[in-house]
């Protein structure tokens, strides 16, 4: 899918790049930025142009209301660099509807697919050499919206700003990762904003993760706000059970992040013809499933994630240590995942972008 930009977008370019101070062989995981972002303000009920300017600093009334009641909300998507440095994106429209949906939740102007998907097109062709080649990098994309309108009124603001920034990236997990499944703490309720990605949703789960790290392991696995039983998804990822030769997920709910990674697993094992069940996992199951040995993988799924192996889940003060598996799903996922955001492989499902 090919399309061109319809308005010049106007661009202020950096004096002097800082390319040459980023080792891009050892990136962490959004922690430098590229020499230009993305700008967009709403104002009188409009969004007014898209700009590309330097990535820097911005200057905001301290009444402004994202620092007050938190109207904020964010996007998590990755740009590819194949061998004749093309450039692709992963499923960006799916990125921009959910964009739209936590908008609404969050009472924040919706921005038009134009302005999202043209404005980022733009900014990736600016600073394209800022895109990493090394294995298992890429750049992350975080387009994201806040209240910039002034006042201390707990009502929406009336000024907003939509803001692309990009961070060359490497792996989000250093390894296979620890997991700790939460009893106490709720990341969201029914009727709330779980299904939004909007920051209070990842503030909320800072500290149990906090207490979760200190214990050993690397995030939480929430559970539902009611019994504590049904497993719902990690702090950055869907998660995905293997039991016997079925993979399990539990369905999305308004407590839940609708994930990209996660429907396109879902489809990838459809296709491959692999047992797919998407129900309530409960907590007594997977780990009486760990018990009786039929319990073979557990995985994250998500863009910075990727796909992110399990080594281990913790309940109730007992570590579930999961196999290591020679035909494990989830390094096929991967394989089938990445190679259709490298450009290395066929692309059946439609999924990649040309920017
Ligand atoms: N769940 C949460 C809470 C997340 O932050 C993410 C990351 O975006 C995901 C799931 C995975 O979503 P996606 O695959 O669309 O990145
Ligand atoms: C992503 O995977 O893009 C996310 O938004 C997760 C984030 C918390 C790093």
């Amino acid at each position: 899918m090919e399309t061109t930009t319809k308005n010049l977008i106007a661009v202020e370019k950096i004096k002097q790049t800082k390319i040459d101070q980023v080792d891009f062989d050892n990136l962490a995981f959004g922690s430098v930025f590229s020499d230009h972002m993305l700008v967009c303000d709403y104002k009188n009920g409009a969004w007014d142009a898209p700009k590309i300017l330097p990535y820097g600093p911005i200057s905001l009334e301290p009444s402004a209301k994202i620092f007050h009641y938190g109207q904020s909300i964010f996007e998590g998507m990755k740009a590819y660099k194949d061998e004749n440095n093309d450039i692709w994106l992963f499923r960006p429209t799916d990125n921009h509807k959910r964009f739209n949906i936590s908008a609404s939740r969050m009472s924040m102007p919706e921005i038009s697919e134009e302005y999202f998907i043209e404005g980022l097109k733009a900014l990736l062709k600016l600073d394209q050499k800022w895109i990493p080649t090394a294995a298992g990098s890429a750049m992350y994309i975080r387009p994201f919206m806040f209240a910039s309108g002034k006042g201390f009124h707990a009502s929406p603001a009336d000024e907003y700003k939509f803001i692309i920034a990009l961070a060359p990236s490497g792996a989000y997990f250093s390894g296979k990762v620890k997991v700790l499944i939460e009893e106490s703490y709720s990341r969201s309720a029914n009727g709330g904003v779980g299904y939004a990605k909007t920051g209070g949703n990842y503030a909320g789960q800072f500290y149990p993760t906090q207490l979760a790290v200190k214990k050993g392991y690397d995030q939480v696995i929430w559970t539902d706000d009611h019994a504590h039983e049904n497993i719902e998804e990690a702090g950055a990822m869907n998660i995905f059970v293997r039991i016997g030769d079925t993979l399990i997920t539990g369905p999305t709910s308004d407590r839940i992040l609708d994930g990209i990674t996660r429907k396109s697993v879902i489809a990838i094992a459809e296709d491959a013809d692999i047992p797919v069940e998407v129900r309530k996992i409960t907590v007594t199951e997977v780990v009486a499933a760990a018990k009786n040995g039929t319990l073979k993988e557990m995985f994250g799924a998500g863009t910075a994630a990727i796909i992110s192996p399990i080594a281990a889940f913790g309940y109730r003060d007992t570590d579930y240590e999961l196999p290591e598996l020679e035909d494990s799903y989830g390094a096929r996922f991967k394989k089938v995942i990445t190679d259709i955001q490298y450009n290395r492989s066929e692309d059946k499902f439609g999924w990649r972008f040309k920017v």
